[in-house]
């Protein structure tokens, strides 16, 4: 039987965070980020293993942050994250068929309802595919001063997300297939449409929001907060 693997890419600097330390240990309600999406998959009982993917000289990691059976940490990091992902498949021992779900270490929001909404709509699937939201806003194109080019219309358009799920053979030819023709994917669904296949888009939900600006990092812990306190009074 096909196993599920986690990969999750975590050996970017977030540069954008203007931060001392990769924002993936950044406290978020007084915990280290990255742990709110690990203890996720630890919890789901369809995933088999959880590998994550640090940067070499990562000197803030430490086992005492999250330890679990399924963890396997690999110093993998490269310097893009499809590298980093393509060096980490290339460590991990799986199966052609096999599941891999690449996960952002920076997404906090996931649940366990959007993860298994995501396995069951793809584990049948041809290709696999990504969570994902219907754009909202309109969209508005800049010129070099910043102001407005033209509206481009945001019909069809979708915001991508992660989990991305696609099986090892798969993704792994698709990644290595981008990195000879020296294509730089953004995520790893763009590597599969380059192999001119269609990922699946399944619909996903604002809250799984990327770590990217300080001010997300206040946004994810409103969340987070509701749901602990949600949890509090069921118990
Ligand atoms: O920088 P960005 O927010 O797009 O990064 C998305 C994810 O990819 C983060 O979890 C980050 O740590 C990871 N990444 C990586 N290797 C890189 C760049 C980013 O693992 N070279």
């Amino acid at each position: 039987m096909a196993k599920f693997h986690v990969i999750i890419p975590a050996a970017g600097s977030g540069s954008r965070m203007h931060s001392q330390i990769p924002k993936q240990y950044l406290p978020l309600l007084s915990r280290p980020l990255i742990t709110w999406c690990l203890d996720v998959f630890y919890a789901n009982p369809k995933i088999d293993h959880v590998h994550l993917a640090l940067h070499p000289q990562d000197e803030v990691w430490t086992k005492q942050l999250s330890n679990n059976p399924k963890l396997n940490v690999l110093r993998t990091g490269g310097d893009t994250r499809a590298q980093t992902v393509l060096n980490t498949l290339e460590k991990i021992d799986a199966d052609e068929h096999d599941w891999v779900l690449v996960h952002d270490a920076a997404r906090p929001g996931l649940t366990d309802e959007l993860l298994s909404k995501l396995l069951d709509a793809l584990q049948d699937d041809a290709v696999g595919g990504v969570l994902a939201i219907p754009l909202a806003d309109t969209l508005k194109r800049a010129d070099a001063s910043q102001r407005v080019e033209r509206t481009e219309s945001r019909e069809d358009l979708w915001q991508a997300q992660t989990p991305q799920m696609f099986t090892y053979g798969l993704l792994k030819r698709a990644l290595l297939a981008a990195h000879n023709a020296n294509h730089q994917p953004t995520d790893e669904a763009q590597a599969i449409e380059f192999l001119g296949l269609s990922p699946k888009l399944v619909t996903g939900e604002l809250r799984n929001l990327k770590i990217t600006y300080p001010q997300d990092l206040l946004l994810a812990e409103a969340i987070l907060a509701v749901d602990m306190n949600k949890h509090s009074e069921h118990q």
